[in-house]
């Protein structure tokens, strides 16, 4: 059978993007790059074998929550929803919400083109009832989805925690947009990951095989490759820890030894010990979680945790059903 032609809006991130946000990330002290920059087609690659880790637990244990879930979750949604995956993966999760949900419409909205066009090109024909629509945005910035009809019962979702990446304002802000994007009555699901014993987060991100380190240093090959820089990703390590103060686990590259790097005819010197801080990963309690929710509009319908409460999936509703006519 021919597959079915997937509708593609691209306002992907070029070069342009990524050489502006690595020059002010490395000029600011301390130097930082958002963690978005990690997934190119390497990048995502790396995820999904950091996702299969033992160390790695979020993954597994979602899908074993959003599989006991699912009856609950199909009679509180209903059918005939438009549902909206944003950080569309090649994910195993959305199937089985497609399968038992069976939403009229699916748009798939991720940063990376080339997983976001296989990855929907694969459901569009795995799943010839569906009308699959992608849309490769950067949504830390906005949330301009086209394709969305505006009566449709909108459910977003948003699993595998990656809400942890965005700082408590950010999450708001963007769960603000998701708000806006799904309208009164319409619904968010997500993955939140919870606190718990420091020793289990620190291993799921300082893994044995070193997957999550060659992720971590992936962001260096990407500068290196695509920003024509001299840049050696083996001069840093990877550092990855827990920051009880801040409730999140924070990844650094950290140079070996004094060096310049140069990228794009900047040079900037690195000290032996000096870092980049390349990702924030938040933990929050349910009812921690409950209350930033609060501050964007949605309130919690649900929630539904594995049996070590090591994670968690939540029904949020957005604003109040009952005052839409
Ligand atoms: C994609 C944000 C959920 O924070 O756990 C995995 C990314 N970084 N290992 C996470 C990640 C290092 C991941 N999220």
């Amino acid at each position: 059978m021919k597959a079915q032609a997937v509708n593609f809006f691209d306002a992907h991130p070029g070069t342009a993007d990524l050489r502006r946000e690595v020059i002010d990330g490395l000029s600011e002290h301390p130097r930082a790059i958002p963690a978005k920059f990690f997934y190119d087609e390497r990048g995502s690659a790396l995820f999904d074998r950091i996702c299969e880790l033992p160390e790695y637990y979020q993954t597994r244990t979602e899908m074993k929550i959003l599989q006991r879930a699912l009856p609950e979750l199909v009679d509180l949604i209903g059918d005939e929803c438009l549902l909206i995956e944003l950080g569309s993966g090649a994910s195993k999760k959305v199937r089985l919400l497609l399968e038992q949900l069976r939403p009229s419409g699916y748009v798939g909205v991720d940063i990376s083109k080339e997983f976001l066009l296989a990855s929907t090109e694969t459901l569009a024909r795995d799943y010839p009832w569906l009308e699959v629509h992608a849309a490769c945005v950067d949504f830390s910035s906005g949330l301009e989805i086209p394709h969305c009809d505006p009566s449709a019962h909108k459910v977003a979702f948003f699993p595998g925690s990656s809400i942890g990446n965005f700082d408590p304002a950010d999450a708001i802000h963007l769960m603000a947009d998701v708000g806006r994007l799904v309208g009164p009555g319409g619904h968010l699901l997500i993955g939140v990951d919870l606190k718990k014993p420091v020793g289990v987060l620190n291993a799921a991100y300082n893994d044995a095989a070193g997957v999550t380190a060659a992720f971590n240093r992936n962001l260096l090959h990407r500068i290196r490759d695509e920003l024509d820089a001299d840049i050696d990703p083996a001069a840093f390590d990877h550092y990855a820890f827990y920051n009880p103060d801040e409730g999140r686990i924070e990844m650094h590259l950290v140079s070996r030894i004094e060096q310049d790097v140069h990228v794009a005819g900047r040079s900037f010197g690195f000290a032996p010990g000096e870092g980049i801080h390349t990702e924030n990963s938040y933990k929050y309690t349910v009812e921690e979680f409950a209350e930033l929710a609060g501050e964007a509009g949605f309130r919690q319908q649900a929630v539904w945790r594995d049996d070590n409460d090591l994670f968690s999936v939540q029904l949020l509703q957005f604003g109040d059903a009952a005052v839409v006519p």
